[in-house]
């Protein structure tokens, strides 16, 4: 915490009106938000430092629920100093970061360690939340002690890269869970109609001759997830949604009250499976890229708020790893850095409500699993960031703080940069 006062002055907010010209004043203090309106709507105590600001974009920090920060065991992907690093010059001032790691988060050794190590190397943030493991191991037959987890700090539960073929054990999670307050995040695919996929089953798939998912692979577990949800009055969190299919089963159980929340990726709302076509393994990633008509389901739904909160899924992969035949290759895309932009770039290209922007990266995520956030209310804790949203920057070695690169956008040029972060009032970026 940092008990200076600062006053950032002529800041402009997320607005769709290309003409609108309204600029806004932030005063934090004691690591708190002390008042935000419109500028000139209040006055600077005497003691305010003024920060510079060349009326860049003021967001609240974002929440990613949905990372892998490969520690422990997968350090040379990535591990949680250098996927923190990542997350905070990206925007994210907190992160889940899922149990897929070597050992798997199935006991609270694992998740102190991995939160030991987020406050040794980001003692200021960001801010890591362990997701403990669903079953022992990952391997879908025992349940994880749930009691231990919770107590040694996660915040939710998913078996999210190894979905859960054994429906007796998922309805049992979810009761096991919600004693304890925590959230079950599921990966939908159909470990069957998954098995040995390699991209969306399609036109595209039949094409290029390689082994395809069907959308139903996705909404069959959707939908299961569904039934339990009403049955059980429980709540369930469906990861990286990516098809018609689901959207509509998710839309439909949301019209009868079911405790359903939903996420997607930027990937699934910028890229269709056509990308395939030169086997280049960047574009692999689990559930796979989907025609162009379930990109426009995607689209609509994150606006209409079928779709909830939008997620990376950074899932970082090593050049050795990747750079094999296509059907060698693991899924996953590097996504911390790059989301912001592209989602800024999706309210430019008229295609996202940038009202929707805070909802679905920050006050709703913040919501589904209980995390603090700043609605620049005074009092909120001054989480915030600002980014310049012009800037143009080319995603490579020199510009990435993650220890992959295996992204779609690799060489590419995005705009929009983080060029301030501020957590509790204490910069962490700029
Ligand atoms: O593409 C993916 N990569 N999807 C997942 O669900 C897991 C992830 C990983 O851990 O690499
Ligand atoms: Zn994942």
């Amino acid at each position: 915490m940092n008990d200076k006062k600062l006053f950032l002055q002529g800041l402009t907010r997320p607005n769709d009106d290309q003409n609108d010209a309204r600029r806004y004043d932030l005063l934090i203090g004691n690591g708190k938000i002390l008042a935000f309106g419109p500028s000139g709507s209040f006055e600077a105590p005497a003691d305010a430092v003024p920060e510079k600001t060349d009326g860049c974009l003021l967001l609240a920090s974002l929440i990613d629920a949905h990372t892998h920060l490969r520690e422990p065991g997968f350090e040379y992907k990535e591990d949680i100093r250098s996927g923190l690093a990542a997350a905070a010059h990206g925007g994210f001032g907190a992160v889940l970061a899922m149990a897929n790691t070597r050992p798997v988060n199935d006991c609270a050794p694992v998740t102190r360690l991995m939160l030991d190590k987020a406050t040794l190397h980001h003692p200021h943030g960001p801010f890591l939340h362990p997701v403990g493991a669903l079953s022992i191991g990952l391997e879908g037959s025992e349940l994880a002690p749930m009691g231990e987890l919770a107590e040694a700090g996660v915040k939710a539960i998913s078996n999210d890269g190894r979905p859960v073929r054994n429906n007796e054990l998922f309805r049992r999670a979810m009761e096991y869970a919600a004693t304890w307050g925590l959230i079950v995040i599921d990966h939908c695919e159909d470990p069957d109609l998954s098995n040995g996929v390699q991209m969306n089953e399609g036109p595209q798939s039949t094409r290029f001759g390689l082994k395809g998912q069907s959308t139903v692979g996705e909404a069959l577990q959707v939908a299961r997830d569904i039934l339990l949800s009403e049955y059980l009055d429980l709540p369930v969190h469906l990861a990286h949604i990516s098809c018609r299919q689901s959207v509509d089963l998710i839309r439909w159980a949301k019209s009868r009250g079911v405790k359903v929340t939903a996420e997607t990726c930027p990937h699934y709302l910028l890229l269709d499976d056509s990308l395939l076509a030169a086997y280049d393994t960047r574009f692999k990633v689990s559930p796979p890229l989907r025609g162009k008509s379930d990109v426009q389901a995607m689209l609509e739904a994150v606006n209409d708020g079928t779709i909830d909160i939008l997620v990376t899924d950074h899932a970082p992969h090593a050049a050795h790893e990747k750079e094999v035949p296509f059907d060698e290759a693991p899924n996953g895309f590097i996504g911390l850095e790059t989301a912001l932009p592209l989602t800024l770039d999706l309210v430019r290209q008229g295609l996202l409500r940038a009202d929707r922007l805070e909802e679905l990266w920050c006050r709703k995520p913040a919501e589904i699993f209980k995390l603090r956030h700043n609605s620049f209310k005074p009092g909120d804790p001054a989480d915030f960031i600002l980014v310049d949203p012009q800037s143009a920057w080319t995603v490579d070695t020199s510009s990435i703080h993650s220890k992959s690169l295996n992204s779609p956008w690799l060489g590419l040029e995005l705009r929009g940069k983080v060029v301030g972060h501020w957590l509790g009032g204490y910069k962490i970026i700029g």
